[in-house]
């Protein structure tokens, strides 16, 4: 009985002994162990059980723990792994003495900040994860002695942001997840320190603003998730230290500019998605230098544009996702827009707006296995269309629009040979007969004509005036003739608010076309492009040609010439400029003409840049009006400026004393020059000379004709010159001689003639006065019937030379210019005389040449009861004129 006493006290004592031990060595009752695993997970635990301290991994999740559970690890000293998800702490353990953990997992609790002084210098923790908490705070330097971090998980905080420089000490971090936060601006350098990170999640922020150089560190990152953020473009700044980068998604963003360049700097990128944004276009630039991506996902954008360029730069893709955009004329009017894309082998293009497929819409294609076209209303394929996809194996095609007409039946035998079948699901809408039935299936016997749009009239290149309306007209038919849509496209965009006229003509060869006319009303720069209209009807859709629309503006001078004054030998400034668009070409006209008598003497300057006109030593010839001109292909406008060139009155030559027989004729000479034209007056022995019956002044009063000299002729006649210069003098003197007897048989008389054939030069002309007088004396007997006097003159030898422009300055009278002579020509011209009624007549018939006018000159010249009847042309003074005329009596 003693013995069986102290029996069970040994065993008691015994088991309390062991029970005692049991306390830092045996599983606790509760959890379940496994060699150094402590499973005590979902055990409803309140506070932390006794664990044993050769504990390696401990897992506590799913239990009630809410207190500070330090205490309870505080002798774990071989502790590796520790897990406490889903409990209810308030704040990080301290794990001060913990010198062997490596994992800690703190998921799903209620911590909401990390604070100083959890874990030792030289942590040795290397994952850490905190999800799911409500970590709003991480107070700075609090991971400063995370040392030997590798993972550290923060997704689904209420992290809004981090502090500078939190990542100091994490030299060794590789992957970083922030995914399902606040964070809305990442700035820059706040990522310092992590020189080993390779992945960074930040998905589902409110990131809307990433800092140049945000990224600046990362050198060894390959993946970077933004995803569902609020990031409104690319630039080239945040791109700073991504060279390693090789997949970096940024779907469900606000993206709708990816800025040139900006990929410059990570150019290994293999994986690229930017699906779920606001892109509307893809430019020729917007993917340069990602000369390594593989993947591309643009899908769900609102991508219409794509530019020929856009992918040329990105030839090592192989996927490349375009579905769910606004895709439609790239696939219908471009040629080859996809053509670099020589490496793709799967291509969705799904869900867009593509209506029809051009043949050249596909071309370089030639890896392509898989192309998804479906959830497109397509209506036609042009034939030829998937020639380049050689490789292809599965079309997705599934549109129930197809327009069966005799242009798709290519496509029967095409699929048939080519694809598997099961994915081209697609079927004909038209012609009725077909309708709903699968393409592949159809038969070849009866197709007919295309009843899509035909255009009739193309829009046409022009050029524009800005500030002005410009139209451009486009129309089509389509048969049988149905709806059209017109739609407006302006460099491959569509034009917004375009004003536009829309009519339906009924008669063009008795078929119905309809016209939409593009009105732009007041042209400015930004309207040139090219211009395209793209038709629609029911079966589908046709592109016009593309008009390029060029804007010019009118010329508008900024300088003008003004009317200018100057005195021979000054140097004359005219000055002309004007803007416009392009820019226009001066030009210069004078009098209307192309004729510059300075150009010719070579004192005529032009000088393009300094927009100056030049004349130096101005001569009276140079006088006129100026034009310049400003002319552009919008058109010319000009400008106008008189130049008047003043020089004082002068002679020509001194005037000779003459002499004259008694009953002869004499012509005295006052040939001068000056401008404005000297007025002249004839002074005969100081008084004024009237003309008489035989005092003519002609030539502008430079000759004074005496005709039948009598001896009160006699005398000192001078000649005064006047203009606003002043005045000069000449004076001669005229002997009259005492009359010759001359033995005339007076039937045989007609007339004395006498020629006196005057040079001269008024203004810019040689004039060549010829003056024929011929006195006619009444004869008895012939009074009543006087007859028309007949006067025959034969001319014309004259010089080759055609444009005499000098006054020669040995001219002479004698020696060249004054020639007479009687008797018969070979060539003879007949002119009627001036008939007369009076008894003594004196006739005038002066012709005049003059180089540039002659006729109206000659008019000028005459006096004016007096008609020319004979007008001698001789274009020089030099060559002496040569004339021979004859008179022969009338019936007398
Ligand atoms: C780092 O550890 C040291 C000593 O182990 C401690 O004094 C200090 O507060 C810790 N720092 C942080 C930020 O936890
Ligand atoms: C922490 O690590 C650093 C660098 O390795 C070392 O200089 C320092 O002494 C360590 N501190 C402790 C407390 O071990
Ligand atoms: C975009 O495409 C890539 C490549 O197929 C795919 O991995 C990714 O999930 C796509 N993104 C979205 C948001 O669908
Ligand atoms: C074509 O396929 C797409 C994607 O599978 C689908 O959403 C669409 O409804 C289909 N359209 C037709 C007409 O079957
Ligand atoms: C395609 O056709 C279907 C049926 O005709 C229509 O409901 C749908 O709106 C069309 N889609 C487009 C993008 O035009
Ligand atoms: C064309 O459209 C007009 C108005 O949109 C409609 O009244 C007319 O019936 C249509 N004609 C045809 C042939 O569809
Ligand atoms: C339709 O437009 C054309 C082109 O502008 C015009 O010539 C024609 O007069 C218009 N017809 C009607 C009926 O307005
Ligand atoms: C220039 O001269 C012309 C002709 O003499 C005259 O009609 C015009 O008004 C003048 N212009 C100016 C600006 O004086
Ligand atoms: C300018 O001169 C030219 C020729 O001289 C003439 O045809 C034109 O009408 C003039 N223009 C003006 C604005 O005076």
């Amino acid at each position: 009985m003693g013995n069986f006493l102290l029996i069970t006290i040994i065993t008691i004592v015994f088991l309390i002994q062991t029970s005692l031990q049991n306390e830092n060595n045996e599983c606790p009752q509760r959890c379940d162990c496994l060699e150094q695993y402590v499973d005590c997970s979902r055990k409803n635990l309140v506070s932390v059980p006794r664990i044993p301290k050769w504990v390696e991994q401990l897992d506590l999740s799913y239990n009630k723990l809410s207190n500070d559970v330090t205490e309870g690890f505080k002798e774990l000293l071989s502790l590796k792994i520790l897990k406490l998800d889903k409990n209810t702490l308030l704040r990080i353990p301290n794990f001060l003495y913990l010198n062997q953990i490596q994992e800690v997992s703190l998921n799903r609790n209620s911590i909401s900040s990390i604070d100083t002084n959890h874990f030792p210098e030289n942590s040795t923790i290397k994952t850490l994860s905190l999800n799911s908490n409500r970590i709003k705070l991480i107070k700075e330097g609090a991971l400063n002695n995370l040392t030997n971090l590798i993972t550290l998980k923060l997704n689904r905080n209420e992290l809004v942001s981090l502090p500078n420089h939190l990542f100091m000490h994490q030299s060794n971090l590789k992957v970083l997840e922030l995914n399902h936060n606040k964070i809305h601006v990442i700035s820059g350098l706040l990522f310092q320190g992590l020189s080993s990170l390779t992945t960074l999640k930040i998905k589902f922020n409110n990131i809307e603003n990433i800092l140049d150089g945000a990224f600046f560190g990362f050198k060894s990152v390959s993946l970077l998730q933004l995803d569902h953020n609020r990031i409104k473009s690319i630039s080239k700044g945040w791109m700073y230290g991504l060279e390693s980068l090789t997949t970096l998604s940024l779907s469900n963003n606000l993206i709708s500019q990816i800025d040139f360049g900006s990929w410059e700097l990570c150019t290994n990128l293999e994986t690229l998605d930017l699906s779920h944004n606001y892109l509307l276009e893809i430019e020729g630039r917007t993917f340069q230098h990602l000369n390594n991506l593989h993947i591309l996902n643009l899908s769900n954008n609102n991508i219409s544009a794509i530019s020929q360029e856009a992918f040329s730069q990105i030839i090592q893709l192989q996927t490349l996702f375009l579905n769910n955009n606004k895709i439609s004329w790239t696939v219908e009017d471009m040629s080859g827009p996809f053509s670099k894309l020589q490496n793709l082998i799967i291509f969705n293009l799904s869900a867009n707006h593509i209506k029809s497929i051009s043949s050249r819409a596909f071309e370089g294609l030639s890896n392509v296995a898989e192309l998804d076209l479906r959830a497109n209303n397509i209506t036609s394929i042009q034939h030829h269309a998937f020639d380049s996809l050689s490789k292809l194996r599965k079309l997705y095609l599934n549109s129930t629009s197809l327009l069966c007409d005799c242009n798709l039946l290519w496509m029967v035998k095409w699929i048939r040979d080519k694809v598997e079948h099961k994915y081209v699901t697609a079927t004909c809408a038209y012609p009725a007969e077909v309708r709903g039935v699968t393409i592949a299936k159809l038969k070849e016997d009866n197709c007919g004509d295309s009843p899509k749009p035909k255009i009739i009239e193309h829009p046409k290149s022009h050029l524009a005036i800005k500030n002005r309306s410009a139209n451009l007209i486009c129309s089509a038919t389509s048969n049988p003739f149905s709806n059209m849509t017109f739609l407006w496209r302006k460099n491959n965009g569509n034009v917004s608010n375009p004003a536009v006229y829309e009519n339906i003509t009924l008669v063009e060869n008795g078929k119905p076309h309809a016209t939409s006319v593009l009105v732009i009303p007041d042209v400015s720069h930004s309207d040139s492009g090219k211009y395209q209209c793209v038709v629609s009807n029911k079966f589908g859709t046709t592109y016009s040609t593309k008009a390029k629309v060029n804007i010019v503006t009118f010329p508008r001078f900024i300088k003008t010439p003004t009317n200018v004054t100057v005195k021979t030998g000054e140097t004359v400034t005219l000055n002309c400029a004007a803007t416009g668009d392009p820019p226009p070409e001066i030009s210069w006209k004078k009098d209307g003409g192309n004729d510059f008598p300075a150009a010719r003497e070579r004192r005529m300057n032009v000088m393009p840049t300094d927009h100056l006109f030049f004349i130096v030593n101005a001569k009276t010839t140079d006088m006129g009006i100026y034009s310049c001109a400003a002319k552009n292909p919008a058109g010319v406008i000009m400008a106008n400026a008189t130049l008047t060139v003043l020089q004082e009155p002068s002679f020509i030559r001194v005037m000779e004393n003459k002499e004259v027989i008694t009953g002869e004729s004499v012509v005295l000479q006052c040939m001068i020059t000056g401008s404005p034209k000297p007025v002249l007056k004839w002074l005969k022995n100081g008084t004024p000379i009237v003309p008489t019956e035989r005092h003519y002044f002609t030539a502008d009063d430079q000759l004074l004709v005496i005709i039948g000299a009598e001896s009160n002729d006699a005398g000192q006649y001078e000649c005064e010159i006047t203009n606003e210069l002043g005045t000069k003098k000449d004076m001669i003197e005229l002997k009259v001689l005492p009359p010759v007897a001359i033995m005339v048989k007076e039937e045989d008389m007609t007339g004395i003639i006498i020629i006196t054939i005057v040079c001269c030069a008024v203004g810019t002309s040689i004039i060549w006065v010829v003056i024929i007088y011929h006195t006619r004396r009444r004869m008895a007997g012939a009074v009543h019937t006087y007859p028309s006097e007949s006067v025959k003159m034969t001319q014309v030898v004259h010089s080759d030379n055609d444009s005499p422009h000098m006054f020669p300055d040995n001219l002479s009278e004698h020696s060249s210019c004054k020639d007479s002579g009687t008797g018969d020509s070979a060539k003879q011209t007949s002119f009627d005389g001036v008939p007369s009624d009076r008894t003594e007549q004196v006739h005038f018939e002066t012709a005049v040449c003059q180089s540039y006018s002659p006729v109206p000159e000659a008019h000028k010249l005459l006096p004016s009861s007096f008609k020319p009847s004979i007008q001698v042309c001789v274009n020089t003074c030099v060559t002496p004129a040569t004339y021979s005329f004859s008179s022969h009596s009338g019936n007398v």
